[in-house]
């Protein structure tokens, strides 16, 4: 394994000069970038399926939801909407014939784009994308509850509409990254707390709960604040420029439905966009949740004779030990930490299961499809044995979260029976 970790010093190099190249916009059009910024393909397609051309399921609290083909089609896409048509969908959730959007498509953040960007994306959907005729499917959802009037009380009550207003004491870096991350980023949609209403609880750092960490989709789409165990606030401005750019770095590699915003997304934005955000970013303050320090109790715990009464030590050995190293230390930024990793200290451990249930998928990044996965232990491990592993990793080598239970990786179980389905893949050519 020395390899590894002298690949993983020459990673950081790499990641660093590919972070100073100049991007890849000089073949890309403003609205075609602005829609990789916005990840409008990751919804508004199914793997394998055309770009845009709609299909994909998404559950919602009311039901199940199929987004639409956004293609120029005239008959099953937009090609008949007017830039005011697109403008209304887009910040605020009013299709062409009037009725109101489910706010599953992330109006609430798009309303912050400028006029100037709304513009460049509609030349892009009109001139740039080729239309697919694509029937839409028909939404399973109970019909007492598909009504879309209340949506209407709902955009009264939850909907801010003005579009992004700079901090004048700020940087025009961090403005940008606000602006990027609030808005076309749509970052709070996963990230930030729902209320009773599925309404994001905040849409900007105005109020602590701003990406502080939120359950969609069976993923804990974790803290992205200054905190110092479960957030960010170990990581450097240039630890979440690598991660955005690579899907990895030396704390953490993406997994679940990250997987989707690093391939399609971030990855393609420039070095200065990726900048700003994470100023943006690292500047959110955090909760207080304790200070991290590795120690490694558990190491020689693991190595002794005490590991035999230990189960959570022991299952992890037997089948965790070979990539992630008994030390939790792993081989970064191929084989994640997981001492010290903050999704391992999530409040809630939705992501810590799922991903030992079913593992991760590939991380496609540069056109090439990343060699190691974490494998699924669905099969070979029953809830107990997993939940035993989840609440060791949660405990040991400085970490400190609650533990798990054998009936909450029983309920995720249950959930992503269909896991392969959601496979993130590349979907915008
Ligand atoms: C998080 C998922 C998601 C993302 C990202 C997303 N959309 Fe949507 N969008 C939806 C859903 C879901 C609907 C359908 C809502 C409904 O049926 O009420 C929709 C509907 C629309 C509509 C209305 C079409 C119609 O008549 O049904 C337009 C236009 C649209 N989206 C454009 C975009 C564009 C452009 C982007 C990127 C800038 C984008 N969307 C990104 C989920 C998304
Ligand atoms: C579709 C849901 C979704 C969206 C949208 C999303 N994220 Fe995430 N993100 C997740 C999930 C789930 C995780 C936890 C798994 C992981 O660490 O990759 C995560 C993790 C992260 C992490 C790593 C945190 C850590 O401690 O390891 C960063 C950084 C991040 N997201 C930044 C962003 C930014 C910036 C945006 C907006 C451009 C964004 N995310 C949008 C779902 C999402
Ligand atoms: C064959 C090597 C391998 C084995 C064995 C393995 N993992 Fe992983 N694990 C990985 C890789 C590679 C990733 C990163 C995958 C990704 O995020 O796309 C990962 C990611 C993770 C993550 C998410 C952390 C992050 O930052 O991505 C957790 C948690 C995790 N593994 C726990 C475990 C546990 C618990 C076991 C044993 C039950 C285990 N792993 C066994 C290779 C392995």
């Amino acid at each position: 394994m020395k390899t590894l970790s002298f690949m993983s010093g020459a990673f950081s190099l790499l990641a660093f000069a590919a972070l100073a190249q100049p991007g890849e916009e000089q073949s890309t059009s403003q609205g075609q970038y602005l829609a990789r910024a916005a990840n409008c393909v990751a919804c508004h397609s199914v793997p394998g399926g055309e770009a845009f051309a709609g299909g994909l399921k998404m559950a919602t609290p009311v039901g199940d939801i199929f987004v639409t083909n956004i293609t120029p089609d005239d008959e099953t896409g937009i090609g008949t909407y007017t830039l005011e048509d697109f403008d209304n969908a887009m910040r605020r959730g009013l299709a062409q014939d009037g009725h109101r959007l489910y706010p599953a498509m992330p109006y609430p953040s798009y309303a912050k784009i400028t006029d100037e960007d709304i513009e460049a994306l509609y030349d892009y959907f009109m001139d740039e994308v080729p239309a697919v005729w694509q029937e839409n499917k028909e939404n399973e959802i109970p019909w007492i509850l598909s009504f879309r009037w209340p949506i209407a009380i709902w955009n009264i009550l939850f909907l801010e509409d003005d579009t992004y207003a700079a901090d004048s004491y700020k940087s025009d870096a961090w403005n940008r990254g606000a602006y990027l991350v609030q808005g076309l980023g749509h970052c709070g949609a996963c990230h930030t707390p729902r209320g009773i209403a599925w309404n994001e609880v905040a849409f900007d750092e105005s109020d602590p709960a701003y990406l502080s960490g939120a359950f969609l989709d069976n993923w804990y789409a974790s803290d992205l604040t200054q905190s110092n165990r479960a957030g960010l606030g170990r990581w450097s401005k240039e630890d979440v420029e690598i991660f955005m750019k690579t899907g990895r770095n030396n704390h953490s590699t993406a997994f679940g439905t990250m997987d989707e915003v690093i391939i399609n997304s971030t990855q393609y934005l420039s070095h200065d966009d990726l900048d700003g955000m994470a100023i943006y970013i690292t500047s959110l303050p955090g909760a207080h949740d304790g200070e991290y320090v590795y120690n490694d109790y558990a190491v020689a715990v693991m190595r002794g004779p005490e590991r035999k009464g230990a189960q959570g030590a022991n299952l992890y050995m037997q089948n965790c030990e070979s990539c992630h190293v008994d030390t939790g230390r792993g081989y970064p930024p191929y084989l994640p930490p997981l001492a010290g990793n903050p999704p391992v200290m999530d409040s809630d451990p939705a992501s810590l299961i799922n991903i030992v249930l079913n593992g991760s998928s590939r991380l496609i990044v540069d056109g090439t499809p990343d060699a190691y996965r974490m494998p699924g232990y669905r099969k070979s491990l029953n809830d107990q044995e997993i939940a035993d592993i989840v609440s060791f990793m949660r405990s040991e080598w400085g970490n400190k979260a609650s533990p798990v239970s054998a009936a909450q990786v029983a309920g995720l179980r249950a959930l992503t029976e269909q896991a392969d389905d959601r496979m993130p893949t590349l979907r915008m050519k």
